[in-house]
């Protein structure tokens, strides 16, 4: 009869537990574990019934689920008194009250001006073409008429993945993918991220973001580009912008250009940003290669374009005066919401 009278101790235990519990030592969830839990003092008492013989066990059965019923009652109804207060002190809704603000965000910058730039040449005609950043030798160099030693592949230059493949340095391999996928007249812009082994500073990051343009048709001439890209430098910075075109070289355009935007030179950042001259270089371009046409199988006697491709790090530190690209990619909450 050992277990009549372990069940009498426990229910004694519970009587004096309970008591320290509502004074503050214990939770009642806490006591419900220790006593009703499935480790706990009561599971280890049934757990004995088996010792017993058939004529104790009747007994002690009824006595361990009157204990099990008088725990869980006792607890039930300290819950039951504490919980009113409990609840009072969350309950009070007052719906006159304005709500939390929701905090909506922005858009990047440097996505804002893609969108721009998307509804400029949409304004021209041109439509969307999006291609890959990994790429491979072809499509980033050789159809873009880079010559095998040309310096630009150099792993000092370029983020090698393997021998073959790499991290895109320029947006121009979608001219490729584009002419693959369409024949001319071709006209379209291909916004992008870009990636480039430099040396990080308030000029250039290792990746940056570009919107190439390519025009392919008949009769395209050097001063359709240069109209199309003074019109975009007005409506971006406003009817008064000075722009300037200098000589410069590509591969994959024969002429080459690069247009200017004048910055300004008023302040000591502005000489440090324009290298003392006032002019910002925002993008190259140039007439299409005809070997870049005949990669594609474009017969160049027949067919000839415009490229260029605008750095919108560059043109967007002009467009909102500012003076560091690492800004772009350091996600500084400071910086992103002024935008
Ligand atoms: N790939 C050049 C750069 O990253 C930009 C560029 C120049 C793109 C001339 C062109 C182009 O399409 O025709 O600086």
């Amino acid at each position: 009869m050992n277990l009549l009278a372990d069940i009498d101790k426990v229910r004694a235990e519970f009587d004096h537990r309970l008591k320290t519990a509502r004074a503050g030592k214990e939770t009642a969830e806490q006591l419900r574990i220790a006593f009703l839990g499935r480790k706990g003092k009561l599971a280890a008492l049934f757990a004995r019934m088996g010792e017993l013989s058939e004529v104790e066990r009747p007994e002690s059965g009824h006595r361990l689920n009157d204990a099990k019923e008088y725990f869980s009652t006792a607890i039930q109804a300290w819950e039951d008194e504490a919980g009113p207060e409990v609840e009072a002190e969350t309950s009070v809704l007052d719906l006159s009250l304005p709500g939390d603000p929701v905090s909506l965000g922005t858009l990047h910058p440097v996505t804002q001006l893609e969108q721009q730039l998307r509804e400029i040449f949409n304004r021209l005609g041109f439509s969307v073409f999006y291609g890959p950043e990994v790429e491979t030798e072809f499509y980033n160099f050789e159809a873009l008429n880079f010559q095998p030693d040309h310096p630009a592949r150099d792993m000092q230059d370029t983020f090698y993945i393997d021998e073959d493949l790499l991290l895109r340095t320029r947006t121009s391999n979608n001219q490729i993918h584009a002419m693959q996928a369409m024949r001319p007249p071709v006209r379209i812009i291909m916004p992008g991220r870009v990636y480039r082994n430099e040396a990080i500073n308030p000029r250039s990051y290792c990746t940056f973001h570009q919107v190439e343009g390519l025009l392919v048709d008949r009769n395209v001439s050097m001063a359709e580009l240069k109209g199309t890209l003074q019109y975009l430098a007005r409506e971006l910075y406003g009817p008064d912008t000075k722009t300037r075109f200098r000589p410069s070289f590509f591969p994959f355009t024969e002429p080459s250009a690069e247009m200017d935007v004048y910055w300004g030179l008023e302040t000591e950042r502005d000489y440090r940003i324009t290298k003392g001259t006032g002019w910002l270089e925002i993008l190259g371009c140039g007439m299409v290669h005809p070997n870049v046409l005949r990669a594609v199988d474009v017969d160049p006697e027949e067919w000839t374009g415009y490229a260029f491709g605008i750095g919108l790090e560059r043109t967007a530190m002009l467009k909102w005066g500012i003076g560091d690209i690492r800004y772009f990619f350091e996600g500084d909450l400071r910086f992103l919401r002024q935008f």
